[in-house]
């Protein structure tokens, strides 16, 4: 579903992607993880096309989209949960959703106000995301684990192929992190999912692979049972983020 190759992208000096090369498959969950600045955000921007690459290319289910502009991979089934929330703050949490439903129809047609049918659709995936009973609060007056149940609700709204959730648990109480990730887990299996998280307990509980990113390369891409006995995943990450039993 997503095939990445030698993507580099730099920043002056720093070489955030420095020759990233990965494989995701149709249906799969991958977790990325790697200490801060490892550029797995760069990454995610690169996939959607936020940032171009500086060498590199992405394909998307067989096609080339390196050059293709960001709502061009919408349109062919990407997309993402930002790592800091982007919603419309006054607006309801039903019209956040129905806008992105509405934007389905084409570029424009989400600067008009959402209809009715829009509203029915948009209350099924807010129920979806366990945000039933909330359609009317404002997405500014949510607490942060709502505002995240949201942003993924408006993500699926575009009725994605492949979904980016950038540290969807990020900020959360215990509480909140074990219902988003329930939620995560309960998504159509046909979904590829990519997910950056630093919650080990989430990706050992979500991933059916992990690559780990190390100052932009991929030191390590294996199964959860792999990357959790490899020593050097241990040295960069594991043993000082989290121990793992
Ligand atoms: N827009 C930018 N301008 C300049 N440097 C950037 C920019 N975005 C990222 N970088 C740099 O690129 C490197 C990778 O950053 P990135 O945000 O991708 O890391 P990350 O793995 O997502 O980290 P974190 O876990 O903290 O979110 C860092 O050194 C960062 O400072
Ligand atoms: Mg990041």
């Amino acid at each position: 579903m997503i095939e990445v190759r030698e993507l580099r992208r730099s920043f002056g000096g720093v070489k955030a992607l420095d020759g990233v090369t990965l494989t995701v498959g149709d249906g799969e969950r991958r977790a990325v993880i790697g200490p801060n600045g490892a550029g797995k955000t760069t990454l995610f921007n690169v996939l959607t096309g936020e940032l171009p690459p500086t060498g590199g290319d992405v394909r998307l289910a067989g096609a080339e989209i390196t050059r293709l502009r960001p709502w061009q991979r919408a349109r062919l089934g990407l997309a993402r949960v930002y790592q800091r929330t982007e919603l419309f703050a006054p607006l309801s949490a039903r019209e956040n959703v129905a806008l992105a439903v509405a934007a389905r129809a084409g570029p424009y047609r989400a600067f008009r106000a959402p209809p009715r049918s829009e509203y029915a659709a948009a209350d099924a995936l807010l129920e979806r995301v366990g945000l039933a009973g909330r359609e009317n609060a404002a997405a500014r007056i949510l607490s942060h684990g709502e505002r995240r149940q949201l942003e993924l609700a408006v993500a699926l709204a575009q009725r994605p192929r492949v979904l980016l959730l950038d540290e969807p648990t990020a900020g959360m109480s215990p509480a909140e992190t074990a219902r988003i990730t329930e939620l995560i887990s309960g998504l159509d299996r046909a979904l590829t999912i990519l997910i950056v998280e630093h919650d080990m307990d989430v990706v050992f509980r979500l991933a059916d692979r992990v690559s780990v990113l190390h100052e932009g390369r991929v030191i390590a891409d294996g199964t959860v049972s792999e990357i959790r006995g490899d020593v050097r995943v241990h040295d960069v990450y594991l043993g000082k983020a989290v121990s793992v039993a």
